[in-house]
């Protein structure tokens, strides 16, 4: 065995092989199962990507009817789970109740069948369809009101747009919103989707498997990123102080929000897709002053960070989007959630194919024969 350096984030270390997504970070080209991300956000939609990435083909027609119908019959919560939730006090991110309530799925379904494709395929199911239906159940009852049931009739990005603001969207914001969950729903060994991989390799159950994903997209430095946009955006408040607050942030040598990947080196191809989305809905909606704001950063990033490869990535744009959307700011995390449920249960099903249980080594830099002080003495 070939001995590696250490490399702090495993950077540039392959930790599997996989054949779900691709990312080149040169020429941003972000492409799932082979096909670009650009072709699947104009003529896919999430439910057909899901089943793209988890079954590796693109479904025929009637695979696809099936899956969606499957999908949009098990959208409902247990009532028990509908209880627990109660329980979640009101002030607690969405994040954490999401993490706890897809563990709990777990208490309801853990038979650990995982040699089983009925088993898989029931799991598979029961996330997509239930995960959206969680996230929209804690936002109102931490308003106080009883969650909205799920419509049969809604699509998917529908339905949750239904269930979270009790109205019906408009074609052009669902169509929007499901584009947007079609470019989040993947991207290679992310760090959520090596910690759901690497909850795989115990053969634990995939509930455990995504609530670990859940917990490890919540932090800024990863899914969390999108919120802090825009408290970043709020903060800067006019398009004059983007100058001196990116100059600000560089000498203080604090990164800025939205911007910067570990891959890409020039501008996420997603951060594009949702740049046109958002003049999409303000063209339809009207405009947002903090649209403004950010495409100055954009160009003072460039010009002052350009040559470090910092471009926006994905979050960067994404929060404005679902801003103009109506989605509460500490809701941006649980929707990438929603989304990227997809990829976790891709990779969670390549775990599971050739499995072996994730024990990297450790460069030990403590001391050794140690002497134990006893504690008077220390
Ligand atoms: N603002 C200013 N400088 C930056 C930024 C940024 N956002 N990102 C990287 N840099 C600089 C950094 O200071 C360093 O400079 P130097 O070499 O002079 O010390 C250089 O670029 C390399 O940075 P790094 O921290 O070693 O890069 P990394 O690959 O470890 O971090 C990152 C990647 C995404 C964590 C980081 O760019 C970052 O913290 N960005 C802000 C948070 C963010 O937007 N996160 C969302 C990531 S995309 C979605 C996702 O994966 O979930």
């Amino acid at each position: 065995m070939t001995v590696c350096e250490y490399r702090a984030g495993l950077e540039g270390i392959p930790a599997t092989q996989s054949s779900i997504s691709f990312v080149d970070g040169q020429r941003g080209i972000l492409e799932y199962r082979g096909i670009p991300i650009e072709k699947l956000a104009e003529y896919s939609n999430f439910i057909e990507t899901a089943y793209l990435l988890i079954w590796g083909e693109l479904p025929k027609k009637d695979e696809l009817e099936l899956f969606e119908h499957e999908i949009t019959h098990h959208r409902r919560l247990k009532y028990r789970i509908r209880d627990m939730m109660k329980c979640f006090p009101e002030g607690g991110h969405p994040m954490d109740a999401l993490q706890a309530c897809a563990a709990a799925l777990g208490l309801f379904y853990s038979r650990r069948a995982l040699d089983d494709p009925t088993y898989i395929r029931a799991a598979v199911v029961r996330l997509l369809a239930k995960i959206p239906t969680m996230v929209a159940a804690f936002q109102l009852m931490r308003k106080g009101n009883d969650p909205v049931q799920p419509r049969d009739d809604l699509g998917y990005s529908a339905n949750f747009l239904y269930m979270l603001t009790e109205e019906e969207p408009d074609p052009l914001a669902a169509h929007i919103f499901d584009v947007c969950l079609t470019l989040h729903a993947e991207h290679t060994i992310n760090a959520s989707t090596f910690s759901a991989m690497v909850t795989a390799s115990t053969l634990t159950d995939p509930y455990a498997v995504v609530a670990s994903a859940v917990g490890t997209l919540a932090g800024p430095l990863h899914g969390g990123a999108n919120e802090e946009v825009i408290f970043m955006l709020e903060e800067i408040g006019s398009v004059e102080n983007v100058r001196p607050y990116i100059e600000h942030c560089i000498e203080k040598k604090q990164k800025i929000m939205g911007f910067g990947h570990r891959v890409y080196k020039v501008k996420d191809p997603r951060a594009t897709i949702l740049q046109d989305l958002a003049q999409q809905l303000f063209v339809k909606y009207g405009e947002d002053k903090f649209y403004e704001i950010a495409v100055e950063m954009e160009q003072v990033v460039h010009e002052l960070l350009g040559h470090k490869g910092i471009y926006p990535n994905v979050d960067f744009y994404s929060g404005l989007v679902y801003r103009k959307l109506g989605i509460p700011t500490d809701l941006f995390t649980p929707v990438f959630a929603i989304s990227r449920t997809a990829g976790w249960l891709a990779h969670w099903k390549e775990q599971l194919n050739e499995n072996r249980i994730f024990r990297p080594t450790q460069i030990y830099t403590g001391t050794h024969a140690a002497a134990y002080i006893p504690i008077q003495d220390r």
